[in-house]
């Protein structure tokens, strides 16, 4: 059986043998947020069932699509959709692209997720950058033999969430006279939304929002020795907090309503990102 670098490897060299673009930073634009790689310059798309290896999406709202252009001048690849484990992948198959991010030397990536907001300062529409995650989801991408050529066995996840590019956000936000919350996520498997006590439980432990995503492209990121910034959409107040409930359109209509706002953010932290990155890479292989 080809192992998982090997497949990585494959998947990188198709993605870059589409376009003269070195891109610079990976994206993942979640359920609602693709509209970004809409608007990148001297795009290339390459549909997910074109790379090899690559796992496709079947959620709705997701285009599944990686789009490799230029936003603010830094070249990207930006995934138009992800795949989660309640479609039914495994692990190692959900954070492939991460994978395949590393062996396109992409050493920074941002994570982008619609989530439900826990914490009761939020709103509806609030983009809230994260500081942290707690993974319920009860399975880990590491699980199985380590691959010492993508990272350590036991690798450090004190600094998930890179502090320089959460201050680099939160300075963008402000320039711009928008509001940008910090918080910690809980990822969990879904793919039902959460029960009125499970976010009661979930505030206890301290989570301020809940998603189905993001924690396992997170851990394998860090494996690998990248920086990650992320950032969630609000798109609901999570189950029980307003007298309503839940619904997928919903979702996605958030997602459309704040577009302007999360494409501005993402635009005026690329530049800043690209020259960190370029100063110091990180661990490299
Ligand atoms: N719960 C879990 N995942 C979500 C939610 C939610 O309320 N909203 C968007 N993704």
């Amino acid at each position: 059986m080809t192992d998982d670098f090997t497949k990585a490897e494959a998947a990188s060299r198709f993605l870059l043998s589409q376009t003269s673009l070195v891109p610079r930073i990976g994206l993942v634009l979640g359920s609602g947020l693709g509209g970004f790689a809409d608007e990148l310059s001297d795009a290339t798309r390459i549909p997910y069932t074109n790379i090899p290896f690559f796992p496709r999406s079947t959620a709705v709202g997701h285009a599944a699509q990686m789009v490799i252009g230029n936003a603010a001048g830094v070249p990207v690849a930006a995934m138009q959709g992800r795949v989660h484990l309640y479609e039914g992948y495994s692990a190692h198959e959900v954070t492939f692209p991460m994978r395949a991010f590393d062996c396109m030397n992409i050493r920074a990536v941002i994570l982008t997720n619609a989530a439900g907001g826990i914490n009761l300062e939020y709103k509806q529409g609030a983009l809230v950058v994260l500081t942290d995650h707690i993974n319920l989801q009860g399975h880990n991408p590491l699980i199985g033999p380590n691959d010492e050529r993508f990272g350590p066995r036991f690798p450090d996840m004190t600094q998930a969430y890179w502090k320089p590019y959460r201050e680099i956000a939160l300075a963008a936000a402000k320039r711009a006279g928008k509001t940008l919350y910090q918080g910690v996520y809980a990822g969990l498997l879904g793919p039902n939304y959460e029960t009125p006590a499970e976010i009661r439980y979930l505030r206890t432990i301290g989570a301020d929002l809940v998603g189905m995503s993001t924690v396992f492209e997170v851990i394998a990121a860090r494996h690998m020795g990248m920086k990650v910034l992320a950032i969630s959409c609000v798109t609901n107040m999570a189950a029980g907090i307003l007298d309503q409930v839940i619904n997928h359109e919903e979702v996605l209509e958030t997602g459309e309503r704040v577009k302007g706002d999360f494409v501005a953010l993402l635009r005026a932290v690329l530049p800043e990102m690209a020259k960190d990155v370029e100063e110091s890479p990180g661990a490299q292989h």
